[in-house]
Protein backbone atom coordinates (compact mmCIF):
# COMPACT_ATOMS: atom_id res chain seq x y z
CA UNK A 1 0.00 0.00 0.00
CA UNK A 2 3.18 2.09 0.16
CA UNK A 3 3.44 1.71 -4.00
CA UNK A 4 7.19 0.93 -3.77
CA UNK A 5 7.82 3.94 -1.11
CA UNK A 6 9.86 3.12 1.59
CA UNK A 7 7.22 5.44 3.84
CA UNK A 8 3.99 6.79 3.65
CA UNK A 9 5.38 10.25 4.00
CA UNK A 10 7.62 10.07 0.88
CA UNK A 11 4.46 8.29 -0.45
CA UNK A 12 2.49 11.30 0.00
CA UNK A 13 4.80 14.19 -0.71
CA UNK A 14 5.00 12.50 -4.18
CA UNK A 15 1.74 12.73 -4.78
CA UNK A 16 1.16 16.50 -4.24
CA UNK A 17 0.76 17.12 -8.17
CA UNK A 18 -2.08 15.00 -8.32
CA UNK A 19 -3.43 16.17 -4.73
CA UNK A 20 -3.22 19.92 -5.10
CA UNK A 21 -4.91 19.31 -8.86
CA UNK A 22 -7.62 17.34 -7.12
CA UNK A 23 -8.47 20.23 -4.66
CA UNK A 24 -8.65 22.90 -7.25
CA UNK A 25 -10.26 20.51 -10.16
CA UNK A 26 -13.42 21.93 -11.40
CA UNK A 27 -13.39 25.33 -9.73
CA UNK A 28 -11.64 27.22 -11.58
CA UNK A 29 -12.59 29.36 -14.03
CA UNK A 30 -9.72 31.53 -15.75
CA UNK A 31 -11.02 32.79 -18.82
CA UNK A 32 -13.43 34.87 -16.20
CA UNK A 33 -10.83 35.00 -13.60
CA UNK A 34 -13.82 33.49 -11.32
CA UNK A 35 -14.02 30.05 -8.77
CA UNK A 36 -16.63 27.89 -8.55
CA UNK A 37 -16.83 27.12 -4.72
CA UNK A 38 -20.65 25.13 -4.60
CA UNK A 39 -20.06 23.86 -1.45
CA UNK A 40 -19.57 27.66 0.38
CA UNK A 41 -23.12 28.95 2.09
CA UNK A 42 -22.00 32.54 1.57
CA UNK A 43 -23.88 35.03 -0.45
CA UNK A 44 -21.40 37.80 -1.99
CA UNK A 45 -23.36 40.17 -0.62
CA UNK A 46 -22.57 38.29 3.13
CA UNK A 47 -18.85 38.30 1.72
CA UNK A 48 -18.96 42.39 1.58
CA UNK A 49 -19.92 42.37 4.92
CA UNK A 50 -17.67 40.56 6.57
CA UNK A 51 -15.88 42.73 9.15
CA UNK A 52 -13.25 40.14 9.85
CA UNK A 53 -11.90 36.84 9.68
CA UNK A 54 -10.87 34.56 12.32
CA UNK A 55 -8.36 31.50 10.89
CA UNK A 56 -8.40 28.94 13.98
CA UNK A 57 -6.18 25.89 13.88
CA UNK A 58 -3.20 23.40 15.15
CA UNK A 59 -0.07 22.31 14.19
CA UNK A 60 0.83 22.50 10.82
CA UNK A 61 -3.03 23.03 9.83
CA UNK A 62 -1.96 26.33 11.75
CA UNK A 63 0.69 27.20 9.68
CA UNK A 64 -1.61 26.95 6.65
CA UNK A 65 -3.51 29.45 8.34
CA UNK A 66 -0.82 32.06 8.42
CA UNK A 67 -0.34 32.23 5.00
CA UNK A 68 -4.01 32.49 4.59
CA UNK A 69 -3.96 35.52 6.75
CA UNK A 70 -1.66 37.06 3.78
CA UNK A 71 -4.24 36.07 1.36
CA UNK A 72 -7.74 37.26 2.72
CA UNK A 73 -5.94 40.90 3.26
CA UNK A 74 -3.53 41.24 0.47
CA UNK A 75 -6.46 39.54 -2.16
CA UNK A 76 -9.40 40.46 -0.63
CA UNK A 77 -8.68 43.37 1.61
CA UNK A 78 -10.71 41.72 5.17
CA UNK A 79 -8.77 41.56 8.39
CA UNK A 80 -7.82 38.39 9.51
CA UNK A 81 -6.59 36.97 12.67
CA UNK A 82 -4.92 33.39 12.93
CA UNK A 83 -5.73 32.00 16.42
CA UNK A 84 -4.30 28.53 17.84
CA UNK A 85 -6.86 26.24 18.73
CA UNK A 86 -6.04 25.69 22.16
CA UNK A 87 -5.56 28.78 23.13
CA UNK A 88 -8.76 30.34 21.45
CA UNK A 89 -11.18 28.06 23.42
CA UNK A 90 -9.89 29.76 26.60
CA UNK A 91 -9.58 33.13 25.58
CA UNK A 92 -12.20 35.56 25.93
CA UNK A 93 -12.57 36.68 22.03
CA UNK A 94 -14.24 39.45 20.94
CA UNK A 95 -16.90 38.35 18.46
CA UNK A 96 -20.03 39.22 16.67
CA UNK A 97 -22.00 37.65 13.42
CA UNK A 98 -20.14 39.64 10.99
CA UNK A 99 -16.73 37.68 11.71
CA UNK A 100 -16.09 34.52 9.51
CA UNK A 101 -14.67 31.77 11.83
CA UNK A 102 -12.40 29.27 9.40
CA UNK A 103 -11.38 26.04 10.82
CA UNK A 104 -8.93 24.74 9.46
CA UNK A 105 -8.28 20.51 10.60
CA UNK A 106 -6.80 17.69 8.18
CA UNK A 107 -8.67 15.20 10.07
CA UNK A 108 -11.80 17.06 11.45
CA UNK A 109 -11.08 15.48 14.63
CA UNK A 110 -8.31 17.80 16.29
CA UNK A 111 -10.35 18.81 19.92
CA UNK A 112 -9.08 22.00 20.16
CA UNK A 113 -9.97 23.25 16.85
CA UNK A 114 -13.63 21.74 17.39
CA UNK A 115 -14.08 23.48 20.77
CA UNK A 116 -12.67 26.64 19.29
CA UNK A 117 -15.41 26.29 16.46
CA UNK A 118 -18.34 25.57 18.86
CA UNK A 119 -17.36 28.54 20.73
CA UNK A 120 -17.25 30.54 17.59
CA UNK A 121 -20.90 29.92 16.61
CA UNK A 122 -22.09 30.46 19.80
CA UNK A 123 -21.47 33.70 18.95
CA UNK A 124 -23.74 33.33 15.81
CA UNK A 125 -20.24 33.61 13.57
CA UNK A 126 -20.39 32.10 10.26
CA UNK A 127 -18.37 29.26 10.02
CA UNK A 128 -16.02 27.56 7.52
CA UNK A 129 -14.35 24.54 7.88
CA UNK A 130 -11.76 23.10 5.34
CA UNK A 131 -10.84 19.46 5.92
CA UNK A 132 -9.50 16.23 4.24
CA UNK A 133 -11.87 13.60 5.88
CA UNK A 134 -15.60 13.57 4.71
CA UNK A 135 -17.94 13.37 7.26
CA UNK A 136 -15.36 13.92 10.35
CA UNK A 137 -16.91 16.22 13.33
CA UNK A 138 -16.22 19.52 12.32
CA UNK A 139 -18.27 18.84 9.17
CA UNK A 140 -21.48 19.11 11.81
CA UNK A 141 -20.38 21.81 13.44
CA UNK A 142 -19.46 23.94 10.41
CA UNK A 143 -22.17 26.03 8.38
CA UNK A 144 -19.97 25.42 5.08
CA UNK A 145 -17.66 22.68 4.35
CA UNK A 146 -14.91 22.92 2.07
CA UNK A 147 -12.90 19.30 1.42
CA UNK A 148 -9.63 19.31 0.41
CA UNK A 149 -9.18 16.45 -1.76
CA UNK A 150 -5.42 14.96 -0.20
CA UNK A 151 -6.44 11.26 -0.09
CA UNK A 152 -6.29 9.76 2.70
CA UNK A 153 -2.89 10.72 4.92
CA UNK A 154 -0.88 8.14 6.89
CA UNK A 155 1.85 9.55 7.64
CA UNK A 156 1.81 11.26 11.23
CA UNK A 157 3.60 14.25 9.53
CA UNK A 158 1.29 16.24 7.75
CA UNK A 159 2.62 17.24 4.04
CA UNK A 160 -0.18 16.62 1.45
CA UNK A 161 -2.94 17.78 3.36
CA UNK A 162 -1.07 21.02 4.12
CA UNK A 163 -0.49 21.83 0.64
CA UNK A 164 -4.35 21.24 -0.48
CA UNK A 165 -5.11 23.35 2.25
CA UNK A 166 -2.99 25.88 0.99
CA UNK A 167 -5.10 25.44 -1.92
CA UNK A 168 -8.19 25.92 -0.86
CA UNK A 169 -7.15 29.07 0.97
CA UNK A 170 -5.88 30.86 -2.44
CA UNK A 171 -9.29 29.76 -3.75
CA UNK A 172 -11.45 31.06 -1.53
CA UNK A 173 -9.76 34.25 -0.75
CA UNK A 174 -9.82 35.00 -4.77
CA UNK A 175 -13.49 34.08 -4.13
CA UNK A 176 -13.45 36.96 -1.66
CA UNK A 177 -11.72 39.14 -3.69
CA UNK A 178 -13.61 38.97 -6.82
CA UNK A 179 -17.08 39.26 -4.38
CA UNK A 180 -15.92 42.11 -3.04
CA UNK A 181 -14.19 43.98 -6.13
CA UNK A 182 -10.71 44.59 -4.55
CA UNK A 183 -9.27 42.01 -7.41
CA UNK A 184 -9.13 42.97 -11.24
CA UNK A 185 -10.46 40.06 -13.29
CA UNK A 186 -6.85 40.32 -15.10
CA UNK A 187 -4.75 39.35 -11.69
CA UNK A 188 -7.43 37.07 -10.58
CA UNK A 189 -7.72 35.37 -14.61
CA UNK A 190 -3.39 34.91 -13.93
CA UNK A 191 -3.24 33.81 -10.69
CA UNK A 192 -6.08 31.14 -11.62
CA UNK A 193 -3.58 30.02 -14.34
CA UNK A 194 -0.27 29.99 -12.47
CA UNK A 195 -2.33 27.98 -9.92
CA UNK A 196 -2.94 25.40 -12.31
CA UNK A 197 0.77 24.97 -12.98
CA UNK A 198 1.62 24.49 -9.53
CA UNK A 199 1.50 20.62 -9.88
CA UNK A 200 3.55 20.54 -12.80
CA UNK A 201 6.27 22.51 -10.69
CA UNK A 202 5.67 20.47 -7.97
CA UNK A 203 6.73 17.27 -9.88
CA UNK A 204 9.70 19.34 -11.26
CA UNK A 205 10.92 19.63 -7.79
CA UNK A 206 9.99 16.00 -7.28
CA UNK A 207 12.60 15.46 -10.03
CA UNK A 208 15.15 16.54 -8.42
CA UNK A 209 14.75 15.35 -5.27
CA UNK A 210 18.95 13.75 -5.43
CA UNK A 211 19.96 17.51 -4.60
CA UNK A 212 17.65 17.87 -2.08
CA UNK A 213 18.53 14.27 -0.03
CA UNK A 214 22.40 15.21 -0.72
CA UNK A 215 22.11 18.21 0.99
CA UNK A 216 19.92 16.64 4.02
CA UNK A 217 22.84 14.31 4.49
CA UNK A 218 25.36 17.22 4.35
CA UNK A 219 23.51 18.28 7.73
CA UNK A 220 21.65 15.30 9.28
CA UNK A 221 23.55 15.22 12.12
CA UNK A 222 23.12 18.66 13.30
CA UNK A 223 21.79 19.55 16.53
CA UNK A 224 20.55 22.92 15.59
CA UNK A 225 18.57 23.99 12.69
CA UNK A 226 16.85 27.31 11.93
CA UNK A 227 14.53 28.52 9.48
CA UNK A 228 13.88 32.39 8.31
CA UNK A 229 11.64 33.86 5.83
CA UNK A 230 9.13 36.79 5.28
CA UNK A 231 6.01 37.75 4.28
CA UNK A 232 4.34 34.55 2.92
CA UNK A 233 7.21 32.97 3.55
CA UNK A 234 7.59 33.25 7.19
CA UNK A 235 4.78 30.97 7.77
CA UNK A 236 6.33 28.16 5.54
CA UNK A 237 9.98 28.47 7.63
CA UNK A 238 7.67 28.06 11.11
CA UNK A 239 6.20 24.77 8.74
CA UNK A 240 9.75 23.60 7.57
CA UNK A 241 10.91 23.72 11.40
CA UNK A 242 8.22 21.62 12.41
CA UNK A 243 8.09 18.93 9.84
CA UNK A 244 12.04 18.84 10.17
CA UNK A 245 11.68 18.72 14.61
CA UNK A 246 8.83 16.07 14.03
CA UNK A 247 10.59 13.69 12.02
CA UNK A 248 14.55 13.63 12.96
CA UNK A 249 14.21 14.59 16.30
CA UNK A 250 16.82 17.79 15.42
CA UNK A 251 15.75 20.83 17.62
CA UNK A 252 14.87 23.37 14.73
CA UNK A 253 12.80 27.03 14.89
CA UNK A 254 11.47 29.20 12.24
CA UNK A 255 11.53 32.93 12.28
CA UNK A 256 10.56 35.84 10.81
CA UNK A 257 13.63 37.38 9.01
CA UNK A 258 12.96 40.83 10.73
CA UNK A 259 13.41 39.28 13.64
CA UNK A 260 16.78 37.56 13.57
CA UNK A 261 17.99 40.62 15.76
CA UNK A 262 15.88 41.09 18.05
CA UNK A 263 17.08 37.49 19.80
CA UNK A 264 17.84 34.41 17.42
CA UNK A 265 21.54 35.92 16.10
CA UNK A 266 22.52 34.95 19.65
CA UNK A 267 22.05 31.64 19.11
CA UNK A 268 23.90 31.64 15.27
CA UNK A 269 27.79 30.40 15.43
CA UNK A 270 29.83 29.25 13.37
CA UNK A 271 28.02 26.24 11.22
CA UNK A 272 25.21 26.53 12.52
CA UNK A 273 22.72 25.55 9.37
CA UNK A 274 20.08 28.33 8.55
CA UNK A 275 17.20 27.52 5.85
CA UNK A 276 16.33 31.10 3.99
CA UNK A 277 13.32 30.92 1.80
CA UNK A 278 14.72 33.53 -0.64
CA UNK A 279 12.71 33.08 -3.81
CA UNK A 280 11.96 36.31 -5.92
CA UNK A 281 8.91 38.24 -4.50
CA UNK A 282 8.33 42.21 -2.86
CA UNK A 283 10.60 41.23 0.19
CA UNK A 284 13.57 39.45 -1.40
CA UNK A 285 16.41 41.91 -0.91
CA UNK A 286 15.40 41.98 2.53
CA UNK A 287 15.92 38.32 2.62
CA UNK A 288 19.02 38.97 0.93
CA UNK A 289 19.80 41.27 3.41
CA UNK A 290 18.82 39.15 6.50
CA UNK A 291 21.21 36.26 4.65
CA UNK A 292 23.90 38.56 4.47
CA UNK A 293 23.58 39.12 8.82
CA UNK A 294 23.72 35.12 9.08
CA UNK A 295 26.66 34.68 7.22
CA UNK A 296 28.93 37.29 9.16
CA UNK A 297 28.17 35.16 11.57
CA UNK A 298 30.14 32.05 10.13
CA UNK A 299 26.45 29.93 9.93
CA UNK A 300 25.68 28.03 7.10
CA UNK A 301 23.52 28.94 4.33
CA UNK A 302 20.87 26.99 2.85
CA UNK A 303 18.73 28.83 0.32
CA UNK A 304 15.49 28.03 -1.27
CA UNK A 305 15.55 30.14 -4.55
CA UNK A 306 13.87 30.25 -7.88
CA UNK A 307 15.56 28.21 -10.67
CA UNK A 308 16.75 31.54 -12.66
CA UNK A 309 18.21 33.72 -9.45
CA UNK A 310 21.77 33.49 -10.35
CA UNK A 311 22.45 36.32 -8.13
CA UNK A 312 21.71 34.24 -4.96
CA UNK A 313 24.61 31.86 -5.11
CA UNK A 314 27.04 34.46 -4.16
CA UNK A 315 25.71 34.73 -0.51
CA UNK A 316 24.61 31.06 0.40
CA UNK A 317 26.46 27.81 1.06
CA UNK A 318 23.76 25.47 -0.94
CA UNK A 319 21.09 26.36 -2.94
CA UNK A 320 17.90 24.23 -3.59
CA UNK A 321 15.88 25.45 -6.48
CA UNK A 322 12.14 25.61 -7.35
CA UNK A 323 10.41 27.13 -10.08
CA UNK A 324 9.65 30.40 -10.19
CA UNK A 325 5.63 31.31 -10.13
CA UNK A 326 3.82 34.16 -8.81
CA UNK A 327 5.07 35.30 -5.39
CA UNK A 328 1.58 34.82 -3.44
CA UNK A 329 1.70 30.99 -5.29
CA UNK A 330 5.68 30.22 -4.21
CA UNK A 331 4.67 28.98 -0.58
CA UNK A 332 3.15 25.65 -2.43
CA UNK A 333 6.40 25.51 -4.29
CA UNK A 334 8.98 25.91 -1.43
CA UNK A 335 6.85 23.72 0.93
CA UNK A 336 7.72 20.75 -1.16
CA UNK A 337 11.61 21.18 -0.67
CA UNK A 338 11.51 21.64 2.86
CA UNK A 339 9.24 18.46 3.19
CA UNK A 340 11.70 16.59 1.20
CA UNK A 341 14.61 18.18 3.36
CA UNK A 342 12.88 16.74 6.65
CA UNK A 343 12.20 13.16 5.26
CA UNK A 344 16.12 12.60 3.90
CA UNK A 345 17.40 14.30 7.30
CA UNK A 346 15.16 11.65 9.44
CA UNK A 347 16.04 8.74 7.01
CA UNK A 348 19.41 9.63 7.10
CA UNK A 349 19.25 9.45 11.32
CA UNK A 350 16.80 6.23 10.91
CA UNK A 351 14.13 7.61 12.55
CA UNK A 352 11.25 6.39 12.76
CA UNK A 353 9.54 8.53 9.99
CA UNK A 354 5.75 7.76 9.80
CA UNK A 355 5.39 7.35 13.33
CA UNK A 356 7.73 9.59 15.43
CA UNK A 357 7.50 9.42 19.13
CA UNK A 358 5.18 10.78 21.10
CA UNK A 359 3.09 12.10 18.21
CA UNK A 360 -0.56 10.74 17.38
CA UNK A 361 -2.20 11.77 13.71
CA UNK A 362 -5.08 13.16 14.99
CA UNK A 363 -5.39 15.00 18.77
CA UNK A 364 -8.81 13.82 20.09
CA UNK A 365 -7.95 15.04 23.18
CA UNK A 366 -7.15 18.21 24.91
C1 LIG B 1 2.37 18.13 11.88
C2 LIG B 1 1.03 17.67 12.16
C3 LIG B 1 0.25 18.30 13.25
C4 LIG B 1 -1.19 18.57 12.79
C5 LIG B 1 -2.05 19.07 13.95
C6 LIG B 1 -3.44 19.48 13.50
O1 LIG B 1 2.93 17.49 10.79
O2 LIG B 1 0.55 16.80 11.48
O3 LIG B 1 0.85 19.46 13.69
O4 LIG B 1 -1.14 19.49 11.75
O5 LIG B 1 -2.14 18.07 14.92
O6 LIG B 1 -4.11 18.40 12.93
P1 LIG B 1 -5.42 18.60 12.11
O7 LIG B 1 -5.08 19.30 10.85
O8 LIG B 1 -5.94 17.21 11.86
O9 LIG B 1 -6.36 19.41 12.94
Amino acid sequence: EKAGYEHFMLKEINEQPRSVHDTFSGKLSELDGSVNLNELHLSNEEIRNIERIDIIACGTSLNAGLVGKYLFENLAGIHTDVDIGSEFRYSNPIMNEDILSIAITQSGETADTLAAIRSCRSYDCNTIAITNVVGSSITRDANSVLYTRAGPEIGVAATKTFTAQLTMLYILAIKFARAKGTMDINHAKDLLVNLKRIPGQIQKILNHRDEIRECAEMFAQEKDYFFVGRHLNYPIALEGALKLKEISYIHAEGFAGGELKHGPLALIEDGTPVVAIATKGHVYEKILSNIKEIKAREARVIAVANVDDTEIEKYVDWVLRVPATDELLSPLLSTVVLQLLAYYTALARGCSIDKPKNLAKSVTVE
